[in-house]
């Protein structure tokens, strides 16, 4: 028998905001305006934005009501020690700074652990991650299991580290060399693949040994959880708080963007358990984000932050069903032999441009082409990560040539319906019956770091 309480959204909708689709001549042009790149489209010629599911949430009513005791003070707002109190019964750090978002954490961090020289292993790169590193003297490695490369590779545990990639990164340049480990948990770039506990425990277990800090990149730490309840022996029994009280137990930091998991807008944290690293952080934070008890926040955001990640914790149902909506979607996407990532990871559904347009070379940017091109059929946006997010490799100045070229369809928490995935797997559908007619794209603008954000490009 179907499970009734599993058929539908675990919410009610309060308050909507209309949308409107452009025609597709509008489209031409706008894309066209845009550089062929979806961050420079405008919101307003978005029919369903699924560019990210970063700081686009809908808030709850619980989170609503919490904006209104917002405690503006300069100094020492309560919304400050209650979201300390969340962050502490969720995940054990004993010491948080707050910040604007996650790469504000990153900033504090990298330039208090990294010196010149230093090496800094990672489950796969971020962008923001891996720059606020080089730009403190450090090189970036990527660890992870060699399945995370190989989009049709079926694994639990895609996220996973390689420890054989670890203790040969450690016998090449010295344990001295490396001060920290960041774990991403889930990966965004490898399609939102989750870390395994085991794999979490023998990760620190290595790194103690060798005084290597473990930082965790918290961004999705959630929906990490959730599938660690879902496919790891051990864990069904287990709610989603106390698998994140574990996995946290086994890092030392973590970085936090709280514009994903915590159901808000705006807003993060860099939590700690090291003193001497807590007294630095607060230093570097008043000059980089605020004084340390607001971080960049106003204290209604620090409410709404500590409600929202209060309340996805005390009901499980919340992630549940958002991990299953994107679920939905790959599903559908799979039905119509779409190529995608697999298996499909819990906040996007990530297209492999490369089995979409085999005959397009990857420096005809195949994923910008194919965003851009969803764009155009259907008025959903979408987001590159191939080879132009990867930028170039700042030894040689050439392109880093990632084996992922990919299209993120990223769902916002609680915003859209299984209507409008519906919309969004007919669109993907016309556009791979004329896949063939796409040419390649040449890039006429390029900033010099985190390109993908302002590029521009022209049809070829
Ligand atoms: N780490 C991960 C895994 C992320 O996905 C992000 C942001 C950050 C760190 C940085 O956090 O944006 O709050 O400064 N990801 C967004 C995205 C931008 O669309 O995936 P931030």
């Amino acid at each position: 028998m179907v499970d009734l309480s599993q058929m539908a959204e675990p919410f009610k909708i309060k308050m909507v905001e209309p949308i409107k689709i452009r025609t597709r001549a509008e489209r031409e042009k706008a894309i066209a305006e845009a550089g062929y790149n979806t961050f420079l489209l405008k919101s307003e010629d978005v029919w369903i934005d699924l560019l990210t599911d970063s700081g686009t949430a809908a808030m709850s009513d619980y989170q609503w009501a919490g904006m209104m005791l917002g405690d503006e003070a300069y100094a020492g707002s309560k919304n400050f020690y209650f979201l300390c109190d969340v962050v502490k019964d969720i995940m054990g750090y004993k010491y948080l700074v707050p910040t604007h978002q996650g790469r504000g954490a990153e900033h504090i961090l990298s330039r208090y652990y990294i010196r010149e020289g230093d090496h800094v292993p990672g489950n796969m790169y971020f962008t923001t991650t891996r720059l606020h590193q080089e730009m403190a003297g450090a090189t970036f490695h990527d660890v992870i299991i060699d399945e995370a490369h190989n989009p049709s590779k079926e694994h639990p545990f895609k996220g996973n580290v390689d420890i054989a990639k670890l203790e040969k990164l450690v016998s090449e340049v010295g344990e001295d060399k490396i001060p920290y480990i960041t774990v991403g948990a889930p990966v965004n770039m490898a399609g939102g693949q989750p870390v395994s506990m085991a794999n979490m425990k023998e990760v620190a277990g290595f790194c103690r040994k060798r005084n290597i800090k473990v930082v965790l990149d918290a961004a999705r730490v959630l929906e990490n959880c959730y599938f660690i309840q879902q496919r790891e022996d051990g864990y069904k029994d287990k709610n989603i708080k106390e698998i994140c009280q574990e996995l946290c137990s086994y890092t030392d930091a973590c970085t936090m963007s709280a514009k994903k998991d915590a159901y808000v807008n705006i807003g993060g944290w860099l939590a700690m358990n090291d003193e001497d690293f807590f007294i630095e952080a607060k230093k570097q934070v008043v000059v980089y984000e605020g004084l340390h008890t607001y971080g960049g926040m106003a204290g209604r955001d620090m409410e709404a932050v500590a409600r929202g990640f209060k309340e996805a914790t005390e009901n499980d149902e919340i992630v549940s069903w958002r991990v299953r909506q994107v679920e939905y979607l790959g599903n559908g996407l799979m039905q119509a032999d779409i190529p995608i990532v697999r298996p499909v990871g819990g906040h996007a559904v990530f297209v492999d441009a490369k089995a979409f347009f085999p005959n397009l070379p990857q420096d005809q940017f195949p994923a910008q082409q194919l965003a851009a091109q969803i764009y155009i059929e259907s008025g959903v946006r979408t987001m590159e990560r191939g080879i132009v997010s990867a930028g170039r490799d700042p030894a040689t100045g050439e392109h880093r040539i990632p084996k992922l070229e990919l299209v993120r369809i990223t769902i916002p928490r609680r915003v859209y319906t299984n209507s409008h995935m519906d919309v969004v797997v007919e669109g993907i559908k016309n556009l791979w019956k004329r896949r063939n007619d796409v040419k390649g794209l040449k890039m006429v603008f390029e900033p010099e770091s985190l390109r993908f954000f302002q590029a521009r490009f022209e049809q070829m």
